[in-house]
C-alpha cells in the first residue's frame, strides 16, 4: 500500500509466477476475494478493510462507502474475519461520516500482525525438538498480515531453534497447501514434505509426526471450528492415533453470535473445481464435463476432536472449551 492505491500478491499464480493485482478498485478487490487471488481468513479482513479505508480517504460518499462495505462483505461467507473487520469500520463511520473509517482500517492491519506474535508465543511452547507435524492448507504469511496462524506457531519453534519438520498436505480441490505453504516454507528454510491429503493418516500411524496444526474460518461458542475441506478428516484420524491436534486462530476468528459448528455457514464452490485444476500450467478436467461434483469449501471440525485451540488470548484446552470458557472472554 502506498497511501492511494492498494496491491495484492495474486495467490492464484503462485507458486510460478509472483505478480501483484491492483485491488484499489472494491470492484476488483470483490472479484479478488471471490477468485481466491486474496484468502485466508484473516488476511480476507485486513483487505476488505484496506481498500474501504482507502475507498474513504479518496473521499466516497457515504453511499458508495456503504454499498462497497456491502458488496465485500458478502464475497466469501465462511471467514468471519471478512464481516468483524467491515462492521468495525462501518460502526465507526455513523451517519454520514467517513473520517475515521481509514485509521480503523490502519488499526485491524497492525492488529493482524500483533494477534499473529501473541499466537506464535502460546503456540510454539507445544512444540519439542525433532517434532514433525502435520499442516492443512496455507495458513502462513500468505494468509494473514503477520506471520501467521498455524504457520505462525511453526515458523515460531524452528526460529527458536528446534528441529520441526512439516508434512504439508496438498489440500484439494485447490491445493493452498502445495501451492502457497509448500512456497511459504521453502522460502523460510523449515524442512518439509509434500503429501497428499489422504497420505496424512500413514504419516500419523506412522510415528512420524506427534502434532497437527491448522487454522480456522470460524471458530464457535463451544469450540467448534470451520477451516478448509479436509480439516475434519485430518482431527478424526488424529484422534484415532492419539495425536494432538490444534486449532490455532486470532479472536478476529471466534464468532461468540455462533452457538456451535451447525450454524457456521459454509461456502459451496464451483464444481469444476473438484472436476479438474487450473493454475499457471494452465487448466486440465480428468473427469467426464457432465459428471456431478460436490465442493463445499470447508467442513466443521467438533470440539470434541480438539486437543487445545491456541488463540492470540491464551491455550484454550478441550476442557476449557467444555466449560464455555471463549464466552467467559467476551469482550
Ligand atoms: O479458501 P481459503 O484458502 O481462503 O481457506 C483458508 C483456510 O481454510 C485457512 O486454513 C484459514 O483461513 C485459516 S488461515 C490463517
Amino acid at each position: 500500500m502506498d497511501g492511494e492505491r492498494l496491491l495484492l500478491l495474486d495467490q492464484r499464480r503462485l507458486p510460478d509466477e509472483e505478480r501483484w493485482v491492483d485491488a484499489t478498485d472494491p470492484v476488483v478487490m470483490e472479484d479478488c476475494i471471490r477468485t481466491l487471488a486474496v484468502r485466508g481468513a484473516p488476511l480476507l479482513g485486513v483487505a476488505a478493510a484496506l481498500c474501504l479505508g482507502l475507498l474513504a480517504r479518496a473521499g466516497a460518499t457515504p453511499r458508495a462507502f456503504r454499498e462497497a462495505a456491502g458488496r465485500l462483505r458478502a464475497a466469501r461467507p465462511t471467514a468471519v474475519n471478512l464481516m468483524a473487520a467491515i462492521d468495525r469500520l462501518t460502526a465507526a463511520a455513523p451517519g454520514d461520516d467517513l473520517s475515521r473509517v481509514d485509521g480503523i482500517a490502519m488499526d485491524v492491519f497492525v492488529d493482524d500482525v500483533a494477534r499473529c506474535d501473541a499466537m506464535a508465543a502460546h503456540g510454539a511452547a507445544l512444540i519439542a525438538d525433532g517434532d514433525g507435524v502435520v499442516t492443512h492448507c496455507n495458513t502462513g504469511g500468505l494468509a494473514t498480515v503477520g506471520v501467521g496462524t498455524a504457520l505462525g506457531v511453526i515458523r515460531r519453534a524452528h526460529e527458536e531453534g528446534r528441529r520441526v519438520h512439516v508434512y504439508v498436505d496438498e489440500t484439494r480441490p485447490l491445493l493452498q497447501g502445495g501451492r502457497l505453504t509448500a512456497w511459504e516454507l521453502r522460502r523460510l528454510g523449515i524442512p518439509h514434505t509434500l503429501i497428499t491429503d489422504s497420505m496424512a493418516a500413514l504419516i500419523l500411524r506412522d510415528g512420524r509426526a506427534q502434532r497437527v496444526f491448522v487454522g480456522s474460518d470460524r471458530v464457535a461458542r463451544n469450540g467448534d471450528f470451520a477451516n478448509k475441506v479436509g480439516t475434519y478428516a485430518l482431527a478424526v484420524v488424529a484422534a484415532h492415533h492419539h495425536v494432538p491436534f490444534h486449532p490455532v486462530a486470532p479472536w478476529t476468528t471466534v464468532d461468540l453470535g455462533c452457538p456451535d459448528g451447525a450454524a457456521i455457514p459454509i461456502e459451496q464452490r464451483d464444481g469444476d473445481e473438484v472436476r479438474g485444476a487450473a493454475g499457471s500450467f494452465g487448466a486440465v478436467r480428468w473427469c467426464p464435463r457432465e459428471t456431478d461434483a460436490y465442493n463445499p469449501s470447508f467442513d466443521v471440525t467438533p470440539a470434541s476432536l480438539v486437543t487445545s485451540l491456541v488463540t492470540d488470548r491464551g491455550v484454550f484446552s478441550a476442557d476449557d472449551l467444555r466449560r464455555g470458557a471463549l464466552s467467559a472472554l467476551d469482550g
